[in-house]
């Protein structure tokens, strides 16, 4: 068996349950949760196996060493006893990102030098030349966690964050986050198998992601380049055999319907546009038209709203209406369904004038967000 390694999992503020029980959904045991993370043991191989797979996370760390270092010159001096010519290709390109919290560094990037001047120094002084460096996380990048005396120095075996699901090339207007719009549809009664509603779709994030799962479809497969590929423990057979083994398991999710509506022809066709990169376009019908018109296509289902909450897009005045019409909507249009508001502002949420059965908290950058949850059944009740 493969050596195992500590192996750190980070995600978005709030959503380390959502992540840790996707973790475990893949078959790992989960060693620590932590509020940006979940720690595990596994190997290189598990690294390209969750970079490949997983939908909520950020970033996929391996352990090279914990050590203490009170000074940046004492981590100077362990970084620099790293045989790092075992690791990193002396013609390639290096990118040193931080979480640094230490009384003698006052800018990360100093931190962050200190250790590619370690790793540089350290190879020319063997080989008499040393990799290239800078800011672009497209081939090896190196992550340095040090808190007081406490490092943890990993290679960042994503590179680019795993947080874009590739498939958006078309933004629209304020887009979730992949992995956040992932982390929804997690939260949420949705299953495969089970009709998801999506009036005000926008690019179409929320459905896409839930149309992914639904196929099977793992977010890496459309993705060409990830940090672990320039390290040299890299073997392209294997990362191309995960790659197979996965494409196998893609189902044309023929039993769920998706549907996305938007008042909007642009948005409409962004979401169309990013529905075929994602590979996902048969399983979904596009509507175009105000979302009081949208009319269900089953008796039971999801039906799940994010509209604007005025902190990016709009004046919320003129916001107030829309949701008013939202809890309009749901009373009148959705029984039997589970209706879902994800907003950032609670004021706005209020005007759905809905009791809610689960108020689900999330972050969207520094926004702190709710997810509401609504049980529609004929006259469903109003509660202020
Ligand atoms: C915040 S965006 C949704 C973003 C989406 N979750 C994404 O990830 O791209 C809100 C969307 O609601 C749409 N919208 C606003 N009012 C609408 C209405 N009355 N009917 C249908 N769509 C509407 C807008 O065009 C916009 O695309």
């Amino acid at each position: 068996m493969a050596l195992q390694h500590s192996i750190v999992v980070t995600c978005g503020k709030g959503i380390h349950d959502i992540l840790k029980k996707e973790v475990a959904d893949l078959g790992f045991n989960i060693e620590k949760v932590n509020p940006y993370s979940v720690e595990i043991k596994g190997d290189f191989r598990d690294c390209m196996y969750l970079n490949l797979h997983l939908r909520t996370a950020n970033k996929v760390l391996l352990l090279i060493k914990r050590f203490q270092a009170p000074h940046p010159d004492h981590l100077y001096q362990v970084i620099s006893k790293i045989p790092w010519e075992d690791y990193v290709h002396i013609n390639g390109y290096i990118c040193v990102t931080s979480y640094i919290q230490n009384r003698h560094i006052i800018d990360t990037r100093f931190g962050n030098q200190r250790v590619k001047d370690a790793i540089v120094d350290r190879m020319f002084n063997q080989h008499g030349k040393r990799p290239d460096s800078g800011p672009k996380r497209d081939q090896t990048v190196v992550y340095l966690y040090w808190v007081n005396s406490d490092c943890h120095l990993y290679f960042d075996t994503s590179g680019e964050t795993i947080s874009k699901h590739g498939y958006r090339r078309i933004p629209f207007k304020a887009p979730l986050r992949e992995s956040l719009a992932a982390a929804i549809i997690k939260s949420t009664r949705w299953k495969p198998g089970v009709p998801l509603i999506n009036p005000m779709a926008g690019s179409g994030t929320l459905a896409i992601e839930a149309a992914m799962i639904a196929c099977n479809l793992a977010p890496g497969l459309g993705r060409e380049n990830f940090g672990f590929m320039h390290l040299k423990s890299y073997q392209k057979e294997a990362w191309l055999a995960l790659r197979d083994e996965a494409k196998k398991q893609v189902t044309n999710g023929a039993t769920t319907d998706f549907f996305i509506n938007d008042s909007s022809l642009e948005a409409l066709r962004a979401a169309k546009k990013n529905a075929t990169w994602a590979g996902v376009v048969p399983v979904i019908d596009f509507h175009h038209g105000d979302f009081t018109q949208v009319k269900m296509p089953k008796e039971q289902g999801i039906v799940i709203l994010n509209p604007e909450y005025g902190a990016r897009l709009g004046q919320v005045e003129q916001l107030s209406n829309t949701y008013n019409k939202v809890g309009d909507f749901f009373k009148e249009k959705c029984a039997g369904h589970w209706g879902y508001i994800f907003s950032g502002n609670p004021d706005l949420s209020k005007q759905i004038g809905l009791r809610t059965s689960r108020k689900m908290p999330f972050f969207n950058g520094k926004i702190e967000c709710r997810l509401l949850e609504y049980e529609l059944y004929q006259g469903s009740k109003k509660n202020d």
